[in-house]
């Protein structure tokens, strides 16, 4: 049988992990996640993709994707962004601290989920990706879906928070699925299929 190619995801987050093999399904590469356990020390979520990607990329000696995505709350300034994942120790309490912030602030609470996916492919490049989702915190977590701040994401056009959707749903709004489609359609994705295909015939 003909050796299927190899994509890591450089996350540990078993969330992202299976959003993205949903997202990937289809084009034909197999994904391998791998925690390169890097501390996210960059100023911006391209910059934290770009130190995921290549620290995976030069452990693993195959083309590896890294993502740092993130909330940010409009009348936060922003606020968790980039430290979304460092603000407290469980999701529960992640959720707990940005509510407790929001606490007699008029709603709607706008906000926006970002994500930015590094692709390092093995010619060295890395091209960036991003995609955002915008929707509205409620003040009480729904549904069980998801991961990380779902249960807090409405998308006021569904009526749902993407705790309520299924995954398919979530994949038809989601930041991720929408810095993943500008992936599959890049000239760095283009270029890894065809440098497996030329290895595969050789
Ligand atoms: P990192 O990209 O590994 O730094 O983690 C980003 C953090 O942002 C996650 O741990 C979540 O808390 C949050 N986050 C990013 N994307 C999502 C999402 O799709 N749903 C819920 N939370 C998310």
């Amino acid at each position: 049988m003909a050796e299927r190619p190899r994509l890591v995801v450089a996350s540990g987050n078993q969330g992202k992990l299976r959003e993205y093999r949903d997202l990937l399904t289809g084009t034909g590469f197999d994904l391998v996640g791998f925690d390169t356990e890097v501390d996210e020390v960059g100023e911006t979520y391209a910059e934290n993709a770009r130190l995921k990607a290549v620290a995976a990329a030069e452990r693993s000696e195959l083309p590896s994707m890294g993502d740092d995505s993130g909330l940010e709350v409009d009348v936060l300034g922003g606020f968790p962004g980039v430290r979304s994942a460092r603000l407290a120790s469980s999701p529960q309490a992640r959720i707990a601290a940005v509510l407790a912030r929001l606490e007699g602030r008029p709603r709607p609470w706008s906000a926006r989920f970002v994500c930015v996916i590094a692709l390092h492919t093995p010619d060295g490049e890395t091209e960036m990706f991003e995609g955002e989702c915008r929707g509205e915190l409620v003040p009480e977590p729904r549904g069980a879906g998801g991961f990380g701040y779902d249960p807090i994401f409405l998308v006021p056009e569904t009526g749902k928070t993407f705790g309520e959707m299924t995954a398919e749903e979530k994949a038809r709004y989601s930041h991720r699925a929408v810095a993943v489609r500008r992936m599959l359609g890049s000239d760095g994705f283009s270029r890894l299929r065809e440098s497996w295909s030329a290895r595969r015939s050789r």
